[in-house]
């Protein structure tokens, strides 16, 4: 497996940035934060209560990658992952279109897999270009009218009897009970039922649903008659659960290689493991931020993701860090931008705003479609004969290297994160190291990083305001 690659040197390097021995004298906190997020699972796992101070634990997330590998390879078919693998399949073979629902952490993931490991116009090709998987369409992640109607207009007048024109549903939630993705699925059930003209226990057929061992979800699901019902693991928490069904039901609907998806997990664990800081991407990316926002007041993350494809999984990242250290009136503020796209609105800010940021440039080593070259033309009044024959993945080089070295001429300290590829071993890769980061920082600081009472404070007072009481 091609290996992710951490460099944080440029912030070594910068005026602004920190000097080589700052780090260095982080290491033993960096070990005893590395211990304790360890012994947390040990926490969870063993016969003891845990301490109200530890609570809520969700550190179940940690091995789950390693866990569900191993089931796997020791019964395939029994196996969770099995399972996943065998109900994606026969929906594949049913539908040539899902509607996946699902909010937060039970969206994000299964967004970010979605734009960074399809093609970039998956829904556009024919069922064959699409190797036979369905096309994917996304609701519940909001409350917008106009983009449910309108989904829901394009699939109402499905003919049920065509494979091209039949579609299913998959719903996610952990707690069964979160009202947008509620809402959405009364409305898309409804559609389904009319569009197939199908009753209860058939319609369950069309219907996978990924949530809790009980709750509203739950309840609904086996009234329809669902077949499967894939469960959240006990102690993984919503945005920490792209690893578990929330994100590899939807990765396998599309036919995407959700072993290589937990190998490469696995294999950041053991990264994570068994090197020691200065050689562990996980342990080095806390330092780097950490010390950026602790000396440097660098209190904005930037991650500068290089492509399109990546600005999902920017947002899944956001939503890690906004959630998890954002408590107590503390918390570094993540913001996803896309480059080159954003050079030409936020760049101005970044090169000579306020010097609150640290800018992790997220880059993918190797483009997966044909490359794009410049061509040579007649016509060479935009003067792009100069550089014909460069290639697109050049041209986005020069654009890194030409924006790492602006930064650095002012003293703006910028670190880079290489992915090899755009692709399922990569996402892994960078999923776990970005959660286990999250949670040794949560250690290192003394924030507790599981748990999110902030939004849970804006459902209660929606519901009371739905219900025309005051808030
Ligand atoms: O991180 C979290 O736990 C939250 O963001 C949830 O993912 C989000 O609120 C959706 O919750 P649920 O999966 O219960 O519908």
């Amino acid at each position: 497996m091609e290996t992710l690659i951490y460099d944080p040197t440029a912030t070594l390097r910068a005026a602004h940035g920190l000097a080589a021995g700052d780090v260095a004298r982080l290491a033993p906190e960096l070990e005893k934060a590395r211990a304790e997020v360890l012994g947390d699972l040990d926490l969870l796992r063993g016969d003891v209560t845990i301490p109200a101070a530890k609570q809520p634990l969700d550190a179940a997330f940690l091995d789950l990658p390693d866990r569900l590998l191993a089931e796997y390879e020791a019964n395939r078919a029994e196996s969770e992952l099995g399972k996943i693998l065998a109900a994606a399949n026969q929906l594949a073979d049913q539908v040539d279109r899902v509607v996946l629902l699902g909010i937060g952490g039970s969206y994000m993931g299964a967004r970010a897999l979605f734009d960074a490991c399809c093609h970039p116009y998956h829904n556009e090709l024919s069922r064959a270009e699409r190797g036979g998987r369905p096309r994917l369409y996304f609701d519940g992640n909001n409350v917008d009218n106009d983009a449910t109607s309108g989904l829901r207009e394009l699939l109402s007048g499905a003919n049920f009897d065509d494979l091209d024109q039949r579609w299913a549903i998959a719903v996610i939630s952990k707690s069964g009970g979160t009202l947008e993705t509620a809402l959405s699925l009364r409305t898309f059930l409804t559609t389904l039922r009319k569009a197939s003209g199908l009753g209860e226990p058939e319609l369950g057929r069309y219907v996978l649903p990924v949530t809790g061992a009980s709750g509203r979800l739950f309840d609904l699901a086996k009234a329809l008659g669902c077949a499967d019902i894939f469960r959240v693991p006990d102690g993984v928490g919503g945005r920490f659960s792209v690893l578990s069904a929330v994100g590899l039901l939807p990765a396998a609907i599309l036919g995407l290689n959700v072993v290589e998806l937990l190998r490469g997990a696995a294999a950041m664990n053991r990264r994570f493991r068994e090197s020691a800081p200065g050689d562990n991407p996980v342990l080095d990316y806390v330092a780097i931020c950490h010390l950026m926002e602790k000396q440097r007041a660098a209190s904005t993350r930037v991650l500068s993701v290089w492509g399109s494809r990546l600005e999902a999984l920017g947002l899944w990242y956001d939503q890690l860090l906004a959630e998890s250290l954002g408590k107590e009136e503390r918390g570094a503020l993540p913001l996803t931008v896309v480059n080159t796209r954003d050079l030409h609105s936020r760049g101005q800010q970044h090169q000579e705003g306020p010097r609150d940021k640290l800018i992790t440039n997220l880059i993918v080593d190797q483009v997966r479609c044909d490359r794009v070259t410049i061509e040579s033309s007649p016509l060479d009044q935009d003067q792009l004969n100069a550089l014909a024959g460069k290639t697109t993945p050049e041209v986005m080089v020069a654009a890194i290297a030409g924006t790492n070295q602006a930064y650095a001429e002012d003293g703006r300290p910028t670190a880079d994160l290489h992915l090899p590829k755009s692709d399922e071993a990569s996402l892994g890769q960078f999923f776990q190291m970005m959660m286990l980061a999250t949670v040794v920082e949560g250690r290192l600081i003394g924030i507790n990083p599981y748990g999110q009472p902030g939004v849970e404070a804006y459902k209660r007072h929606m519901g009371t305001h739905l219900r025309g009481g005051s808030a």
